[in-house]
């Protein structure tokens, strides 16, 4: 029978709390064999947002990256949850902010959506201190994500308020990761206009290729770093790649995407099934493990985005990459 991804998603989030809402009984009933008897209530404490760490930072430079594209599904959000994983990952005390006001989605990349207590737009609007808001990972201490409001729309973030949220966090992190929404209006332009750096996704589709063109020539001459006569470092990304329909010449290549964007490349995420499992788990790809190729990939990215060269991979198709390679042993 047809069960939609919707009811999936819904199954594996309530599978993935009732898992959770167990362990956290076992771990308190450790503790305290009374404490279980109000259960509710001991769970309920657990949700509250932690307050951020006492952790060394590494530099003292902070960089604020942006995750964007102008089109919607192209796998802005995905990265986002990777790439701040993956710096955390490294020792840099990072922290994720999901720009996507009335949508909210980075919480559950990031398997936190149940502990979301006060939001962005709380801070903004100074409804709360930034230390409330900021979700502290329950695995990796470095990591931290500022959530979306679901209840405002994307008018709320002014440049004024971001830019003062954006201040506080440099003062706090090493990145700040910035998940920016599809379009060109205000909640875009926002997510984009204080950062340092930005990593540009792009399907290999010509409306993809369309869309980031026009969203790397607006953070060349609208971004605060544009407007005081400074770069912003823009690296090109290219996520859901099949090399398969690429053979087929009914998707761009690597290098018909490079030349038509013009800014250096960071990496090549292929197509994986496996990448929509991880977000229903609310497990950022990049924590996958050495079997995964999008998380592989994830992980070059990461590497190659601070600074490491290494070789593109996963430019084949798998299936035939591995006969090819059993026919050359032969
Ligand atoms: N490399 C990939 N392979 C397969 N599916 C992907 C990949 N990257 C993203 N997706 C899927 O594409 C959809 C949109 O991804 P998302 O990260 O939410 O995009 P955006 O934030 O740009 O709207 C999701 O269903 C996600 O699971
Ligand atoms: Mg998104």
């Amino acid at each position: 029978m047809y069960r939609s991804t919707s009811s999936i998603k819904t199954k594996s989030i309530n599978r993935r709390n009732n898992l959770t809402q167990s362990l956290n009984t076992k771990k308190l009933e450790i503790l305290n064999p009374n404490i279980t008897k109000n259960l509710d209530f001991n769970f309920q404490q657990r949700n509250y947002a932690q307050p951020i760490g006492q952790i060394r930072r590494t530099t003292d430079d902070c960089q604020v990256v942006v995750v964007t594209s102008g089109k919607g599904g192209v796998g802005k959000t995905t990265t986002a949850a990777s790439l701040a994983l993956g710096l955390a990952d490294k020792g840099y005390k990072t922290c994720a902010i999901d720009f996507d006001i009335g949508l909210r989605n980075l919480d559950l990349h990031l398997g936190c959506e149940r502990r979301v207590v006060y939001d962005f737009v709380n801070v903004i609007q100074k409804e709360c201190k930034l230390h409330q808001a900021a979700i502290k990972d329950k695995q990796n201490a470095h990591l931290f994500l500022l959530a979306a409001s679901t209840v405002r729309d994307k008018s709320v973030l002014t440049e004024e308020g971001v830019g003062e949220v954006i201040d506080q966090l440099r003062k706090e992190f090493d990145y700040v990761v910035c998940d920016s929404p599809a379009g060109i209006e205000n909640g875009a332009f926002q997510a984009m206009y204080f950062a340092d750096q930005a990593v540009i996704c792009t399907n290999p589709e010509i409306s993809s290729v369309r869309d980031s063109d026009r969203m790397i020539g607006i953070i060349a001459s609208k971004s605060d770093r544009a407007r005081k006569n400074l770069d912003v470092q823009q690296h090109l990304l290219i996520t859901r790649y099949n090399p398969k329909r690429v053979a087929q010449e009914d998707m761009l290549n690597v290098n018909s995407i490079e030349e038509m964007l013009g800014i250096p490349l960071v990496g090549v995420v292929p197509e994986c099934q496996s990448v929509l499992t991880s977000t229903n788990l609310g497990r950022p790809v990049i924590a996958e493990d050495s079997s995964n190729i999008a998380g592989k990939a994830y992980r070059d990215f990461v590497d190659r985005f601070l600074g490491e060269d290494k070789p593109l991979r996963f430019l084949e198709d798998q299936q035939e990459s591995w006969w090819k390679r059993l026919f050359s042993r032969n």
